[in-house]
């Protein structure tokens, strides 16, 4: 058990505890090419997150430490990193709901190349998203002259998938896009969604024809690991079997 009570606790202060990280490390710089696993102990509070964690560790203890993040509250999506085998969001991980009793794994979202420690090369991630063309289109590229309006009913159709924060914790997660990584991946999917559906776009041909490519939504085996991995509770497989009934009735 690496979790130590403290001293004891007075009335309104909150409770701390010893706890220790498993990091996954990789410095071809320092370290050469190989992987290593290194362990720190770091004494956190209860309403302490992963992310406050790794803070403490690379301002007291070493800062050469590397992860990305920036709004540190589940917005910007930066942050994403397999915490005990599972992809979650640093911040938004209490370390008390991560059974702190033993030592918490932290290793790099999985399928994307490892450049330093937990920060992973993203840009395959991205190359997919452009290819669906996350953008309102209109035919012939001819500006709307007007408002163009939406029922509620037609803004719900795709509330669901405008929820995305890029964090490509679906898509690293996903048993098909870790074979070659060639799969658009569920995110990039969840993006089409997103326009496919709204009414006021165009492109959705051309966006069906995209992900009707070997590598588009006809490899989703429909594991789900993508919809309990999103940290925004996006019904990510529910998206995704949606653009696969639109492209074969071509109604959207
Ligand atoms: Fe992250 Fe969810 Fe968007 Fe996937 S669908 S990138 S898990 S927010
Ligand atoms: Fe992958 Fe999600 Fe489909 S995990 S196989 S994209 S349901
Ligand atoms: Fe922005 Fe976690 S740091 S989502």
């Amino acid at each position: 058990m690496t979790a130590v009570a403290e001293a004891p606790v007075e009335a309104g202060a909150v409770p701390s505890f010893t706890v220790t990280l498993r990091i996954a490390r990789f410095d071809p710089e320092s370290h050469g090419d190989e992987p290593y696993w290194q362990e720190f102990q770091v004494l956190a509070h209860g309403t302490d997150r992963v992310l406050d964690a790794l803070h403490k560790i690379k301002w007291d203890q070493d800062g050469s430490l590397t992860f990305r993040r920036s709004c540190a509250h589940g917005v910007c999506g930066s942050d994403a990193m397999r915490i005990n085998g599972r992809n979650r969001l640093a911040c938004k991980t209490l370390l008390k709901d991560v059974n702190p009793d033993k030592p918490i794994t932290v290793e790099p979202i999985k399928g994307l190349p490892v450049l330093k420690d937990l920060v992973v090369d993203m840009e395959p991630f991205f190359a997919s998203y452009r290819e669906v063309m996350p953008f309102l289109i209109t035919e012939d590229g001819k500006h709307p002259s007007k408002e163009r309006l939406q029922s509620a009913e037609q803004r719900a159709r795709f509330d669901d998938t405008t929820k995305c924060i890029l964090c490509a914790a679906c898509t690293s997660s996903c048993p098909v896009f870790w074979t070659d990584g060639q799969y658009f991946g569920p995110a990039a999917i969840v993006n089409a969604h997103r326009f496919i559906f709204d009414s006021r776009d165009e492109g959705a041909t051309q966006r069906l024809e995209i992900l009707n490519d070997k590598e588009g939504v006809w490899r989703c085996r429909t594991t789900f690991n993508c919809t309990e991995a999103c940290p925004r509770g996006i019904e990510v497989t529910k998206a995704i079997q949606e653009v696969k009934r639109a492209m074969i009735s071509r109604a959207f």
